[in-house]
Parts: C-alpha cells; sequence; structure tokens
C-alpha cells in the first residue's frame, strides 16, 4: 500500500515550554477532561522507548494469546489507544473517543504526554501506570528514523541537525531529559508507578514480563509466561502485521521499517566521536539533578 500523504509535514510549535504538533494538541480541552477509571492501565513512554513492545506484552498478559480475533484482526494501535492524538486526516475518532469507546476491561491506554501534561483523572483513581524509559542515545537514533519514515511527524532533517536538535529539547513531547527524569520524580510519589527499562526489557524480556505481571496482581502461569515472552521477540514482533504497523497509511516503510533493529548501542553507528562528546557534556548538565540511570550497552 502506498502511503498517504499530507500536503506538508506539521509544523512543531512551542506548548507551554514542550514542542508538539496540531495532532497532539488539537483536543486539548478533551483530553484534559478525560475520565480515567481505576482499572485503566496508562502506558507512558518517550516517543520510541519501546511502547508498541509493552503495549504488546501487557494485551497479550491481559487478554491472552488464546483470542483469535483480537491477536488477528487488530492491529495493536486499535486496541490500545494514543490517548492525546487527533489525526482528523486518517482517524474519524480521537484517542480520548477511542479510549472512550473501548468494549474491553481493563482499558490500556498509551500516552507519550510529559508527566505535568498527564489529565489529572489519572491521579485521583489512582490507575496503574507503566513507564519505560530508554537510553537517549538510542532513543535518539530511533527517533530520527521514526521522523524520517512518519509523514506526521516534522521533518527531521540530517542526522546532525536531528542530533543538535535533541540536545536542545526540540522534539515533539519535547525534551527527553525532562519527559524521563519527569515521569521518575513522579515515581517517587505515586505507588501505582511502574518504572521500567529499555534495556532491562532487551537483556532479559522473561524476567520483566513476571515483572509486569507481578506489578499488575495477575497471575500468570510460568507457561503462560515463557508463551508471552516467544510472542513478543523482535522478530515474531516485526513478522506480525498486528504489531509491525505496516498497517499504517503515513509511514513511508520504503524509507525505514516501524521494527527497526531493536538493539541496544544501535547509537554507536550513528554517533561521530565529537558528537558523542558533545551529547554527553550535555547529559551531565541536564541529568545532573536526577538519579535516573539508563544503561547505553548490556
Ligand atoms: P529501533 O528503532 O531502535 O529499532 P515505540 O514503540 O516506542 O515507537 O518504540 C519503537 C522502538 O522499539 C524501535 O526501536 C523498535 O524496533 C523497538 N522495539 C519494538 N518491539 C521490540 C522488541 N520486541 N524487541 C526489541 N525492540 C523492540
Amino acid at each position: 500500500m502506498a502511503p498517504l500523504k499530507l500536503q506538508s509535514r506539521p509544523e512543531m510549535f512551542d506548548f507551554e515550554g514542550i514542542s508538539m504538533t496540531h495532532f497532539f494538541t488539537d483536543n486539548w480541552e478533551k483530553l484534559q477532561n478525560f475520565q480515567a477509571r481505576p482499572d485503566d492501565i496508562l502506558i507512558a513512554t518517550y516517543p520510541k522507548a519501546g511502547t508498541t513492545w509493552v503495549s504488546y506484552i501487557l494485551d497479550l498478559l491481559y487478554f491472552g494469546n488464546d483470542d483469535l480475533e483480537r491477536q488477528t484482526s487488530q492491529p495493536i494501535y486499535m486496541r490500545i489507544p494514543f490517548l492525546e492524538s487527533c489525526f482528523p486526516e486518517f482517524s474519524t475518532v480521537t484517542g480520548t473517543e477511542m479510549a472512550d469507546n473501548l468494549p474491553t476491561s481493563p482499558r490500556l491506554i498509551k500516552t507519550h504526554l510529559p508527566v505535568q501534561f498527564v489529565p489529572k483523572s489519572f491521579w485521583e483513581q489512582n490507575s496503574r501506570v507503566v513507564y519505560v524509559a530508554r537510553n537517549a542515545k538510542d532513543n535518539a537514533v530511533s527517533y530520527f528514523h521514526f521522523d524520517r519514515m512518519n509523514m506526521v511527524q516534522p521533518e527531521p532533517g540530517d542526522w546532525n541537525s536531528f542530533i543538535q536538535k535533541f540536545m536542545k529539547g526540540k522534539n515533539v513531547f519535547g525534551p527527553w531529559y525532562d519527559h524521563v527524569s519527569g515521569w521518575w520524580e513522579k515515581k517517587q510519589t505515586y505507588s501505582n508507578l511502574l518504572y521500567l527499562f529499555y534495556e532491562d526489557l532487551v537483556e532479559d524480556t522473561g524476567r520483566e514480563v513476571e515483572r509486569l505481571s507481578s506489578f499488575l496482581g495477575l497471575s500468570t502461569s510460568v507457561e503462560e509466561g515463557e508463551k508471552i515472552t516467544k510472542s513478543v521477540q523482535f522478530d515474531a514482533m516485526k513478522q506480525n502485521n498486528m504489531t509491525n504497523h505496516v498497517t499504517v497509511s503515513f509511514m513511508d516503510f520504503k524509507i525505514s521499517p516501524f521494527m527497526r533493529k531493536g538493539k541496544v548501542g544501535d547509537w554507536k553507528c550513528h554517533f561521530t566521536v565529537a558528537q558523542n562528546e558533545q551529547f554527553d557534556e550535555i547529559y551531565k548538565q541536564k541529568m545532573k539533578k536526577t538519579t535516573v540511570r539508563c544503561r547505553t550497552e548490556i
């Protein structure tokens, strides 16, 4: 299927200190008034930190490999609404409407919002939240390739200009640094938040599946856990049309696949020595107040 083209890529603008596009601010009032439920599970990430991976794990933990209808006919992004999204050119429903219309319970809901923008009902309802962080260097590389192939994202420019923008926090959903550390701070006071790392998921997926199951209070059998771990391996998800996003009309897979490499340390193939030194220096300054630690290799 040829990718649908927009007239042009969206503009990025400053929205309460965060770079955004209109796709994520047009539904702002309804978003802020969204009614969360106590059994909702919010999956929160900076873009490209492993959202789809954790979403699929949660989907299988709750709804199982056995619901064939769900697993074979509904792409993951239809099962798990992207809360702040509003893509009138491509979808007749907004993210909040999709979430309101979900027939199943609990509702699994995805967001890339920085913590300060999350609708307050999630905190009031004490909903469970799973946050996934990925080290800044691999996250930046993945975001660069994503912006190249995703027509609803601003043009990334070449790698050097992209990484300069990333260090300044000029990406959609704002600075990686504030996102990851802001959610980390939230975890210190909000006990219903599980903070995961992409690198841990790569290192031992089965262990992280168990961790998720126990956080969610599920009694997943060893056998079921192993089955899920197998289904969510990179190659399996890359071949699975319900998780690999080939059905998304605004992504151009000739430019780059959505399931691209799925590695820790791919940044080494992109950063020059000079870029790496500059990045490390800025990272030290931006992250000096937080205790969150991400691994750039495993
Ligand atoms: P790469 O571009 O580095 O390959 P998101 O879902 O937040 O958009 O994140 C997408 C990134 O997660 C991509 O990273 C993708 O390949 C990676 N990913 C998705 N599923 C994965 C899996 N099962 N194992 C490892 N990485 C995975």
